[in-house]
């Protein structure tokens, strides 16, 4: 059982360092520490023993669509539910808000796709793209991948 809470600003380092880690590896984008507080009421933690152990966040772009992003587990707590356990928060979240799409830009399509997303053209997500990727220096050779859900009633 994974314990996935509202992030505090007390969990901003954490959350920092985190993402910090896997973006020197390449599996994601960093995150500056500023941007984290600034943000903070978007992130949820996963908690093991007080200790976190995995964040992510969902950041909405407008009235139907939201975004999770800043996913990141720690190394020695993979495979074990905890990423699963952060989008499944943050879908409950944005259903709970009235919000019809979530979406995620990522170098793991597949991880996502277990939590029921399927790949999409980036640019069903123009607010994104116009907004935030044109002012990314990755842009012009961005090699993540769009993955969205669709919480819509059939
Ligand atoms: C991708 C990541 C978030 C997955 O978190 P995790 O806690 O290890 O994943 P879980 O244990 O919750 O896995 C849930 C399911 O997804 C699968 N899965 C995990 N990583 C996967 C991957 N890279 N590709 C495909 N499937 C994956 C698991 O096998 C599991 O399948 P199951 O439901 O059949 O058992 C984690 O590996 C991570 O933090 N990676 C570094 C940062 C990163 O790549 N972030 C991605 C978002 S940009």
């Amino acid at each position: 059982m994974v314990c996935v809470q509202p992030a505090s600003l007390a969990d901003a380092e954490a959350i920092h360092h985190l993402v910090t880690f896997w973006a020197d590896r390449g599996d994601m984008l960093h995150r500056p520490l500023g941007e984290v507080f600034e943000s903070i009421r978007d992130f949820k933690v996963a908690r093991d023993s007080g200790v976190v152990t995995g964040c992510g966040a969902l950041h909405i772009l407008g009235p139907d669509i939201a975004e999770v992003r800043s996913l990141a587990v720690r190394e020695d707590a993979q495979g074990s539910g905890v990423g699963a356990a952060i989008v499944a928060a943050c879908v409950a979240e944005a259903r709970s808000l009235g919000i019809e799409r979530v979406f995620a830009l990522t170098y793991r399509p597949g991880f996502f796709e277990k939590q029921g997303f399927r790949v999409a053209d980036v640019m069903e997500f123009p607010q994104k793209v116009w907004s935030e990727c044109v002012r990314c220096p990755f842009f012009a050779n961005c090699r993540e991948i769009a993955v969205v859900l669709d919480l819509r009633q059939p």
